[in-house]
């Protein structure tokens, strides 16, 4: 049974956040027209919840941080702040990138062949997933814990539960696509590195999947930290030359000064996830494989709305992106050698046009 409560951001009303009677997990359970990030912002800004039973008790700071953090951040991720105090970096405006388009690059002097990408049942995973076998250029293979499992639910549309968060996960195509098994925080290196055989290029798109509240910590610690590493090794170990990691915009908030900025605080409160995250981007540049690290912003479900904001690292403190873009900039990183050893920064801007491919890792 849940209990509506409207936060402060909504004075319409479009908006709830619901709470069942027994104090368990909030969920959003009506969500029409703003962004997250928007009612995260105004929330920040207004400190106040308007009504319903649990305003009082939500009232301290504490207790309606964690409230929103719990119901937001897993899919938020990261709350918008003032953007005078993120000014994104331009990029210049054309057409949006396509595979095609991409792979006739000059940039794309030493295409990979095959392509794995880690975590294929996500909301990214799957999208670069399909992208992949929809240009039918290289090999694709996608890393998933249940092989089965992922047969089907990759074939079908469905509503994911991510923690607190729903949302409509698209059914995609992946004719052409071989699954194979690959647990990051189960499969020994040497598994992980059997999966990868003939493999040239990585893409990671894991993340732990906020469930239970008491284990998020071990959680992202072996999926995002302790995972990602592993996967790195096993991919030094079966001769992978490139890997892309799918991180997230503050993982080094606490290295420019952004450790008590809501968009960190918010999102770290999920089993410190930023700095589980940043661990596993530190051993990715060790490594001496090419990488390219991609930090996006709030990831959305929808199609872009904006253009895309590729910015220099630890430039971004608010933001967010559809997977769509994240997935496109994932894949370009693998065919771009402008892409080689960086990290870039990527949110969507509603007042902006897609910028051409040839700029994004310029
Ligand atoms: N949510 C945001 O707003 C946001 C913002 C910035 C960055 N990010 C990061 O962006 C990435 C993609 O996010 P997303 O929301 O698209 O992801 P998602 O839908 O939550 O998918 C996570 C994927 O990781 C897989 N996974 C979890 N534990 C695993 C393990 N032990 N071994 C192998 N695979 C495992 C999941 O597999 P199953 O399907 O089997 O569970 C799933 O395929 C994540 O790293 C996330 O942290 C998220």
């Amino acid at each position: 049974m849940l209990m509506l409560i409207a936060h402060g951001c909504c004075n319409h009303g479009c908006c709830n956040v619901g709470m069942d009677q027994k104090g368990g997990w909030p969920i959003v359970v009506k969500e029409v027209k703003h962004t997250r990030a928007l009612h995260i912002q105004r929330w920040l800004k207004d400190r106040r919840w308007e009504q319903g039973g649990t305003a009082q008790m939500a009232r301290t700071r504490g207790g309606v941080f964690l409230l929103l953090g719990l119901c937001f951040a897993p899919l938020a991720f990261v709350p918008s702040v003032p953007e005078e105090k993120a000014p994104p970096v331009p990029v210049a405006r054309r057409s949006l990138w396509t595979g095609a388009l991409l792979l006739a690059s000059p940039a794309n002097a030493q295409a990979p062949q095959k392509v794995l990408v880690a975590g294929a049942t996500g909301q990214t995973g799957r999208r670069i997933v399909e992208r992949l076998a929809k240009d039918g250029q290289t090999s694709v293979v996608g890393g998933v814990r249940d092989v089965s499992k992922a047969q089907s639910e990759l074939s079908k549309s469905s509503i994911a539960i991510r923690g607190a968060m729903i949302d409509e996960v698209k059914a995609v195509d992946t004719k052409g696509v071989e699954l194979k098994s690959l647990d990051v925080a189960k499969d020994s290196v040497d598994a992980l590195a059997g999966s990868l055989t003939g493999v040239d290029a990585l893409i990671i798109a894991t993340g732990f999947v906020p469930g239970n509240p008491f284990a998020m910590n071990a959680e992202a610690h072996a999926v995002d930290n302790l995972g990602t590493k592993a996967l790195v090794d096993a991919a030094k170990k079966s001769g992978v030359k490139k890997i892309v990691l799918v991180s997230s915009i503050l993982t080094n908030g606490r290295g420019w000064g952004q450790e008590n900025s809501p968009g960190f605080q918010v999102t770290n409160a999920f089993g410190n996830v930023l700095d589980e995250k940043l661990e596993a981007e530190k051993y990715l540049r060790a490594s001496g494989i090419d990488y390219t690290i991609v930090r996006p912003g709030g990831l959305k479900a929808s199609a872009p709305a904006g253009g895309l904001v590729v910015s220099k690292e630890d430039t971004l403190n608010s933001g967010e992106i559809s997977r769509d873009l994240v997935a496109d900039v994932s894949i370009a990183a693998i065919f771009d050698q402008r892409a080689s050893n960086k990290v870039v920064e990527i949110i969507e801007d509603e007042t902006k046009s897609q910028p051409s491919k040839d700029k994004w890792f310029a």
